[in-house]
C-alpha cells in the first residue's frame, strides 16, 4: 500500500526534506543487507538527527499505523535491519555524537549512530578502550550493536554488548522517550529496561543513545597463530592459556578450507610451510609485555604443530587477517547461508565432527566453511553452494545444535533468518513471554514487524 503523501510531508517537516530519501538510488543501500541474501524495498528512508526527531517520527508513524524498520550501520547478518514488506526505514546514523566521556570513572555516552571504530578512537585518546570489538567496526553502529547484543572477539574477557551497557535512552513505538542514563554501577530501582532492549533487535523500542562502561587500555599485545589437529586440540590449548594468563583476550578458530579461501581472495601467503586441519589464534593484552609468558605456556601445551607469534602491530595485523578476512572472502565466493551457533564447550568437538557430514548428507554440492570464537563455543557455519531458498541444510544443522544443547543464535540474533527455528531452543512458555512483552510495548505492531516474534 502506498504511503499517504501527508505522512511523507509531515516526516519531511520533522527531519528536513533532504533526510527523507525516496529516490531509488539513494534508498538502495538501505534496502539490501550486508549478506545480499535479505532484501526488500521501502517507500522512504527517514534520517532523524536527534532523540527528539526520532520521537516525533515514531509518534507520527504510530498515528498513521505505518510500520518502521530501525537501521544502524546495516551490518546485520539475519535480515532484521532491512525492509521486508514496504516498511519505512528509520536510519539512526545521524545520531553520531560521543559525549560525556568521564575519564575518571571510565564511562561514555554514545549516540546510536556512532560507529564502533569512532567510539574506539574517541575513548582511546583518553587512555580507555571499549570492551567489544569486531571485524565490521568501521560500519557497525553502537545502537545496532546493543539492539542485537553483538558479541565479537573479546567476549571471553569483557562480555558482549549487554555487559557494557550502564544506561539507555530509547523511544517507544508511540513516541514516548524512556531514559536511564545516570551511569550507575548499581541501580535496582525496578525493571532494567536497558537489559530488556539489549538484544531485542529493534522490536520493542528504538535505541537512541547508551551510557557505556569502558575498559582500561592494554598497551602490550601479543598474538599467536597456532596449527592444531582439530577443535578439541584448540580447546585444550585455550584452557591451558586461560588458566595461566588473565590477559587472554581472544581465542579464535578456523579451518583449512577457510584459510585457503582467505589466502586466495586476500592474496595472502599461507602462515606455515605445511597445511594443517585447524588453526587457533590467541591474543593476550596487558600493561606489560606478556609474550614471553604466552610463549612459555604454549611451549608446554600439547598438540601444537606449528606456531607464529607477533607483538608489533603489523605482525599482529598480519596474523589477524587470516581470521578477520573470512567473512569478506566467503562473500566474494557467493551468497552463503550463515548459521551462527553456540554449543556447550564440551559438545563443540562433537558438533564440528558431525556438522559437515550432516550438511553433505542433504546436499553433496554444499561447501561448509566454519570459523568462530573458540572460547565462547561459538561457531559460524557458513554454507556456500546452496540455492537461497534451500533451507534443508540450515534445518539439519540447527536441529543438531539443539540436540547437543546449544543455541541457534550465538551473537547474530534471530532477525527473520532464524525465526522458523526459534522453537528448537526456546520453549513455548519462553516464546509466549516474549510475545507478551512485545504486545505490551508495541501493541500496534509497528516496530520491526515479523522479526524475532512470529506474527500471531
Ligand atoms: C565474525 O565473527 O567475523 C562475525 O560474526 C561475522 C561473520 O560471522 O561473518
Ligand atoms: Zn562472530
Amino acid at each position: 500500500m502506498p504511503l499517504p503523501d501527508t505522512l511523507l510531508q509531515r516526516l519531511a517537516a520533522i527531519v528536513g526534506e533532504e533526510h527523507v530519501l525516496t529516490d531509488p538510488d539513494l534508498r538502495a543501500g538501505y534496502e539490501t543487507d550486508w549478506t545480499r541474501r535479505y532484501r526488500g524495498s521501502t517507500p522512504a528512508v527517514v534520517r532523524p538527527a536527534s532523540t527528539r526527531e526520532v520521537a516525533a517520527v515514531l509518534q507520527l508513524c504510530h498515528e498513521f499505523g505505518a510500520p518502521v524498520v530501525p537501521q544502524g550501520g546495516n551490518t546485520g547478518l539475519v535480515g532484521g535491519g532491512v525492509p521486508r514488506n514496504r516498511e519505512l526505514v528509520l536510519s539512526l546514523r545521524r545520531l553520531d555524537g560521543v559525549t560525556d566521556l568521564d575519564a575518571a570513572s571510565g564511562e561514555v555516552t554514545a549516540g546510536a549512530g556512532v560507529t564502533l571504530a569512532a567510539l574506539q578512537e574517541a575513548v582511546r585518546a583518553q587512555g580507555w578502550n571499549f570492551g567489544v570489538d569486531l571485524a565490521s567496526r568501521d560500519s557497525a553502529t553502537i545502537g545496532g550493536m546493543v539492539a542485537t547484543n553483538a558479541g565479537g572477539i573479546r567476549v571471553l574477557r569483557y562480555g558482549g554488548m549487554r555487559q557494557q551497557v550502564l544506561g539507555i535512552e530509547a523511544v517507544l513505538p508511540d513516541g514516548a522517550v524512556v531514559s536511564r542514563m545516570p551511569g550507575l554501577l548499581k541501580d535496582n530501582s525496578g525493571y532494567d529496561l536497558a537489559q530488556l532492549l539489549a538484544g531485542s533487535e529493534g522490536t520493542l523500542a528504538v535505541i537512541t543513545a547508551v551510557r557505556l562502561k569502558l575498559v582500561p587500555q592494554q598497551p602490550h599485545r601479543a598474538v599467536a597463530l597456532l596449527a592444531v589437529e582439530n577443535i578439541a586440540g584448540a580447546l585444550r590449548v585455550v584452557s591451558a592459556v586461560r588458566r595461566a594468563l588473565t590477559s587472554l583476550e581472544a581465542a579464535e578458530v578456523f579451518f583449512l578450507e577457510g584459510l585457503e579461501l582467505v589466502c586466495r581472495h586476500a592474496g595472502l601467503a599461507p602462515p606455515f610451510p605445511a597445511a594443517h586441519p585447524c588453526y587457533l589464534l590467541l591474543e593476550c593484552a596487558a600493561q606489560s609485555d606478556e609474550s614471553a609468558a604466552l610463549a612459555g605456556v604454549l611451549a608446554n601445551a600439547p598438540g601444537i604443530r606449528d606456531s607464529a607469534l607477533a607483538t608489533d602491530r603489523p605482525g599482529r595485523e598480519r596474523l589477524w587477517a587470516y581470521r578477520e578476512r573470512h567473512t569478506e572472502s566467503i562473500s566474494a565466493e557467493g551468497i552463503p547461508h550463515k548459521l551462527d551457533v553456540t554449543l556447550p564447550l564440551n559438545r563443540l568437538p562433537e558438533f564440528e565432527r558431525r556438522v559437515r557430514g550432516t550438511i553433505a548428507a542433504i546436499n553433496a554440492g554444499a561447501r561448509p566453511i566454519l570459523f568462530g570464537h573458540a572460547s565462547d563455543g561459538n561457531l559460524h557455519v557458513n554454507i556456500l553452494g546452496l540455492a537461497p531458498d534451500d533451507d534443508r541444510p540450515d534445518d539439519a544443522v540447527l536441529r543438531l545444535v539443539a540436540e547437543l544443547g546449544g543455541s541457534i543464535s550465538a551473537e547474530h540474533g534471530i532477525g527473520i533468518a532464524k525465526m522458523p527455528w526459534l522453537h528448537l531452543t526456546r520453549s513455548t512458555a519462553d516464546r509466549e513471554a516474549m510475545r507478551a512483552i512485545k504486545l505490551a510495548l508495541d501493541p500496534a505492531g509497528i516496530l520491526n514487524p515479523g522479526v524475532v516474534i512470529p506474527p500471531a
